[in-house]
């Protein structure tokens, strides 16, 4: 196969989707494929580098720098990738590995631009990818599926500028500090606040309605743990041992995930038979009800009572070698290479399969 690596992109994760893509060129198995990096500037720019078909030795190869932005695969400054557009990526033998976190990649777009353009991809189709990416509309699917989850209050923005004082009253009235505000569809702890204080309330919604038009208030799980999930298949569903995130401070955000490296993974997370068992059937039912096909990882509140909520799933997560989701697998018998290797598959056996449907109508 030749596999089209899309990186970068339009997002507040295109430095993690960086780091991610430069794992799998390291990772992937070259007797089976090649890799043709692309990368997608901040402004959207497709950018081809050379074909690989050997890892690159060092990080710097594919961060080389183009002006001011750190970029993609390019032996030397000189030398600039060439501007490719998705149209390019049909060929007999190929399929295109959206390796995109957040907007603009992991909420369907890209998958919809490859879709139109009948290109086949890894991972998550349009439907999956933008339910997992919304924080409101998720929860309320989930709520569907009868997986527990925080109690919350969604925002729009309309209601917030007509009647603020209304929205605040029902918050109050309804969920326990602290608070949880976030945006619906951010992502990397973006716009978040949390609040232990109801007087920061507004300044809280207004700040989450800086990145989005909806904004979502959760109550929190004091002191959580928080537990993560791998799953991976289509209509064969393989659920992950669970992992945990020890962490070092008490709310996991933007710096303690990928800048500062505080955080510890525990694999397999210490939690009883009991409660495994349950987050691997809730995480099943959650990916079942989104539709998700591919890959996913679930994430969970574990309370210090034990009990547990759905937090969140990520369609498109985090894939370096250091990242939960590689691991998980790793621990289940699946080395990175052959997790690469399955997730192609599936990416076209889905593919076939929509075919197949279309032929029908
Ligand atoms: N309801 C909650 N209770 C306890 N902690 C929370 C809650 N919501 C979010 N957090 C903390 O904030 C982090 C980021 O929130 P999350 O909804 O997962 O956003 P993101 O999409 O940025 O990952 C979580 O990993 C957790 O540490
Ligand atoms: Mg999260």
């Amino acid at each position: 196969m030749k596999i089209y690596l899309l990186y970068g992109g339009r997002s507040a994760e295109h430095d993690i989707s960086i780091l991610s893509a430069f794992s799998l060129i390291q990772g992937v198995s070259y007797k089976r494929h090649t890799v043709v990096p692309v990368y997608i500037t901040k402004q959207g720019q497709f950018i081809a580098g050379s074909e690989l078909t050997a890892p690159l030795t060092d990080a710097q190869q594919l961060r080389l720098t183009v002006g001011t932005e750190a970029v993609f695969n390019a032996p030397d400054q000189s030398s600039f990738g060439r501007s490719i557009t998705p149209y390019d990526f049909k060929h007999q033998d190929s399929v295109v590995f959206p390796m995109l976190h957040g907007t603009n990649g992991e909420d369907g777009t890209i998958q919809g631009l490859l879709d139109v353009l009948d290109v086949p991809y890894v991972g998550d189709g349009v439907m999956a990818s933008a339910t997992g990416m919304d924080k409101i509309i998720s929860k309320l699917v989930f709520q569907e599926a009868g997986i527990p989850q925080v109690p919350f209050e969604a925002i729009l923005l309309q209601d917030w500028r007509q009647d603020a004082q209304q929205i605040l009253d029902r918050v109050r009235g309804s969920l326990l500090l602290p608070l949880f505000v976030k945006p619906a569809n951010a992502g990397s702890s973006i716009g978040i606040s949390m609040i232990d204080d109801i007087d920061k309330l507004q300044d809280a919604i207004d700040f989450a309605f800086r990145y989005d038009d909806r904004v979502i208030v959760e109550q929190g799980v004091p002191e959580t743990r928080e537990i993560e999930l791998a799953i991976l298949g289509n209509a064969d569903i393989n659920v992950s041992v669970p992992g945990e995130i020890g962490k070092a401070r008490t709310f996991y955000d933007y710096t303690a995930k990928f800048v500062d490296g505080t955080t510890k993974l525990l694999i397999p997370a210490p939690v009883s038979d009991t409660i495994k068992t349950k987050l691997q059937a809730y995480a099943k039912t959650a990916y079942i009800a989104l539709g998700a096909s591919g890959l996913a990882r679930v994430d969970f509140f574990l309370s210090k009572s034990d009990d547990i909520y759905l937090n969140e799933v990520q369609t498109m997560p985090g894939f370096t070698q250091y990242s939960m989701y590689p691991y998980l697998w790793q621990e289940m018998g699946l080395q990175y290479p052959d997790l690469i290797d399955e997730l192609i598959n599936l990416g076209i056996e889905r593919y076939q399969q929509r075919k197949q449907m279309e032929a029908n109508f």
